[in-house]
């Protein structure tokens, strides 16, 4: 442990009640009186006509947002096409991800599929093997529901040691949207699942041929067949025409373009389920078959790509939290390295298996603060310093790191990505 934060105490609220007794304004506002040029003059804005409802049939981000984007590792990326970007999570707020941001993981590119000519077909042991076109999809009934995504691998590169500089880039392989479809369940029940079918094999149309076995209980529970994501059609590159949803579970048996579903009594042992996805303990083992995200959380801001400007005063902490086993009612927050921990304010809907909003509101004196966030899920669960993943999975591991993030912020506000123990 660092030093200097031995005995630090956090400080907040009170300054505002301070300031305002004493007539102070507070920091971030200025007294009309000081003249600002851009309040007292007409600006530019003001005295031409702006744009006409004509020139953006579909609305894009205003051209000051430019740096708002998915960005990926240039030394991840040997191929575009079979490769990953990531969600800038640092320049995003409350849950939901925009659909122009998500990020994307393909393994073949992204399919451009004509949905007049695309099929969802169910085979294998079931009592009709059916074939549905996207008009038969949409006529079973509906259901609408918020879910993260996370990619198996993301803050993979993290798990010797702090890496990558960013939470974009850590934490960034994950999606929070609003899918419309139909439950899985419903399209089983219509092709009658037999008795010995215990499993599902999941296959995309893209040339991957991505597929993934998937047990029959979860496939019945909360699965979605879907359309729609923040209530227009899913992109490209999340899967359009369509996606399974498989709800807290990891990213890549999300399965995009989906094209078949074949029912079984074992799991099929594909690739995405035996070289890849499974994680290389300390003794030799492979531990498979690890679906369920575990609860993790970062702090979004302040963070390497997003810094503190602004100097002392009035600071706002946020982050996102999520569990692929239910809501997370709580996240603690400490400034000093884990000596204090306090609990942030979550804010924003507490949806199952979803991203949750925190904030934690401080007066910043400017001392250096090493920031962690650690998240309880709704079973208890309580997220592990990286130490603690180490010490039960050895440093072989890729996937499924939900360890504790910290970032390192000095005087000037600058933030980098460190481990501390
Ligand atoms: N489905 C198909 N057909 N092909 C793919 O390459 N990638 C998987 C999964 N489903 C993939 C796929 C992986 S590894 C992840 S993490 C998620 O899709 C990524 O979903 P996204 O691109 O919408 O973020
Ligand atoms: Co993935």
């Amino acid at each position: 442990m660092i030093d200097q934060f031995k005995g630090m105490k956090p400080s907040r609220r009170a300054f505002l009640r301070g300031a305002a007794a004493a007539g102070v304004a507070v920091a971030g506002t200025k007294a009309a009186a000081e003249g600002e040029a851009q309040i007292l003059n007409k600006q530019p804005w003001n005295q031409a006509l702006g744009a006409g409802v004509d020139e953006s049939p579909y609305g894009m981000p205003s051209k000051f947002e430019a740096g708002v984007v998915r960005k990926n590792v240039p030394w991840l990326t040997a191929e575009s096409i079979s490769s990953i970007n990531f969600t800038p999570i640092h320049e995003l707020d409350g849950i939901i991800t925009p659909n122009g941001l998500c990020f994307e993981r393909h393994h073949g590119g992204a399919a451009e599929i004509d949905p007049a000519e695309h099929r969802i077909m169910i085979n294998g042991l079931v009592d009709r093997e059916l074939v549905f076109t996207m008009e038969d999809l949409m006529r079973f009934p509906r259901e609408n529901h918020v879910y993260f995504l996370e990619c198996a691998a993301n803050s993979g590169m993290e798990w010797r040691g702090a890496q990558l500089n960013g939470c974009q880039f850590t934490h960034g392989m994950i999606h929070n949207v609003m899918y419309t479809g139909v439950p899985l369940r419903l399209l089983l029940e219509e092709a009658g699942v037999k008795t010995e079918g215990k499993w599902l094999l999941a296959e995309g149309a893209d040339a991957s041929g991505m597929t993934r076995s998937i047990p029959m209980e979860k496939a019945l529970d909360d699965c979605l067949v879907a359309f729609k994501m923040n209530g227009e059609a899913l992109r490209a590159e999340q899967g359009y025409p369509v996606r399974l949803v498989v709800p807290g579970w990891e990213g890549n048996m999300w399965i995009k373009w989906l094209r078949r579903l074949e029912v079984g009594d074992q799991p099929w042992h594909h690739r995405e389920e035996t070289s890849k996805y499974t994680d290389l303990l300390g003794d030799g083992q492979a531990r498979r078959f690890t679906w369920e995200m575990d609860a993790k959380s970062v702090i979004t801001s302040p963070s390497p790509q997003k810094p503190i400007t602004h100097g002392k005063g009035p600071l706002v902490i946020t982050g996102l939290a999520w569990s692929g086993r239910g809501t997370i009612p709580r996240v603690d927050i400490t400034i000093d390295g884990g000596i204090n921990w306090m609990q942030a304010r979550m804010d924003g809907p507490s949806l199952d298996k979803s991203m949750h909003r925190f904030y934690y509101e401080i007066d910043w004196d400017g001392a250096p603060l090493l920031l962690q966030s650690r998240a309880h899920d709704s079973t208890g669960y309580v997220q592990p310093t990286k130490d603690q993943l180490r010490s039960v999975r050895g440093l072989n591991s890729i996937y499924h790191n939900n360890g504790i993030q910290t970032w390192a912020v000095n005087s000037d506000g600058v933030a980098e990505n460190v481990e501390i123990s």
